[in-house]
């Protein structure tokens, strides 16, 4: 029997997988959950249900990577699709990599993804995989056409162990936490407290604001309040600070790769306390030149990684760029958090670009009198215009 490997995350759709793959594809099933960030029991639970189907499974453990790989890349790009941190979107690749990776050590030809024919993830998961190995993808749930209805159906009728009913649909890793489904898809129901566990409401948010300091080497936090700590402690600090004080709640009306629009909560504080720093010390240390052209790169690449193109060269080649212009992006960012809002109070660097000297009212140096002349001809091409074409 051939063997298959899928990524397993114990949710309804990679359940009624296992048992598809065996009856109607005649495969043999490994199973692999690879723990991005999800909560415990998302870890504990595949295993536990992989067991009781009799499957061989793993647990791959790549939270690290994924900060320091994924996550830091992002944040030097201020990644950001239609107003979202790509947390679902930035954790999909590595996934796929690691399904991969563990494919040939079992010694699979085949490699098998839970996603429906609705979605980005099939994008994601079956770009990378393609461009990392020569594995067949079988997609049992696009395949049949299976409704969720059918999906609950089977499992029923064929004993497998379903998740307890969870309202919505939720993915969630280090750097964000997505809701969708449910009561939501009406994008004019106000989403219900109870969607949020990683963000306060407003209301909640604690009355006293709190200032912290994030300190940045050449592009990534690398501190908070003047604590060293690595990659994966200081976004899940992060987390915990900017969540308590209710930031980083996003509610969109996104596009999708297949131009299907839909209506996509998120919370993910870290990520927003960090991209706004990282931003408030790029405006410190980079030119203007530079800025204007980050923010084109901004753009680009999270196009690229949101429409699952992580192994596109261009996004090597803006990680390159983005590696050389971020030498100079290090310092403290002093923000404060209070009731849903975060506010840059002061930034500083030892590679600020900002002459106190030659800006102040009081200097003589930078002598006034120099400029007349740039400034008599600077707007040449307007005066032609309004000259020549608005002469009546
Ligand atoms: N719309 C986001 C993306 O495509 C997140 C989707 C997460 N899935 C979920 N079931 N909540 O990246």
């Amino acid at each position: 029997m051939e063997k298959v490997v899928l990524a397993f995350s114990g949710g309804l759709d990679t359940s009624v997988c296992i048992k598809l793959l065996q009856e109607e594809y005649d495969k043999e099933v490994v199973t692999a959950c690879v723990d991005v960030g999800q909560p415990e029991d998302e870890i504990t639970r595949p295993a536990k249900v992989a067991r009781e189907m009799g499957m061989k499974h793993y647990t791959i453990d790549a939270k690290e990577e994924f900060a320091r790989d994924f996550i830091f890349r992002a944040i030097k790009a201020n990644a950001l699709y239609e107003g979202y941190p790509l947390s679902t979107a930035l954790a999909r690749p590595l996934i796929a990599i690691k399904i991969v990776e563990l494919a040939k050590k079992e010694g699979a030809t085949t490699i098998s993804h839970g996603c429906t024919g609705k979605g980005n993830d099939q994008f994601r998961f079956e770009s990378t995989i393609r461009s990392s190995s020569s594995c067949n993808v079988i997609a049992p749930i696009r395949d049949l056409n299976l409704t969720r209805t059918e999906e609950v159906e089977y499992a029923e009728s064929h004993g497998i162990p379903l998740p307890s009913d969870k309202l919505y649909s939720i993915d969630e890793n280090i750097w964000g936490r997505s809701i969708e489904g449910d009561i939501l898809e009406d994008p004019m129901v106000e989403p219900p407290e109870e969607a949020f566990t990683w963000t306060r409401s407003t209301e909640d948010a604690p009355d006293e604001p709190q200032v912290v300091e994030l300190s940045f080497e050449e592009g990534v936090p690398v501190a908070l309040d003047g604590q060293n700590m690595a990659p994966l402690k200081i976004i899940e600090a992060c987390n915990q600070v900017a969540g308590r004080h209710g930031i980083g709640r996003v509610d969109i009306m996104e596009d999708r790769i297949i131009g299907l629009k839909s209506r996509e909560n998120y919370e993910t504080p870290g990520a927003f306390l960090i991209i706004n720093a990282h931003k408030a010390l790029e405006q410190l240390t980079l030119t203007r030149e530079e800025l204007k052209f980050a923010e084109t790169i901004s753009h680009t690449y999270s196009e690229l990684v949101y429409n699952g193109l992580w192994h596109e060269p261009l996004r090597e080649d803006l990680d390159q760029l983005l590696d050389h212009m971020q030498r100079r992006v290090s310092g403290v960012v002093k923000l404060k958090l209070h009731k849903g809002s975060l506010r840059v109070l002061g930034r500083k660097s030892p590679y600020s670009l900002y002459n106190e000297k030659a800006v102040s009212f009081e200097d003589k140096d930078l002598d006034q009198r120099e400029m007349a002349g740039m400034v008599k001809n600077y707007a040449l091409q307007a005066a032609c215009y309004q000259k020549v074409c608005k002469k009546d």
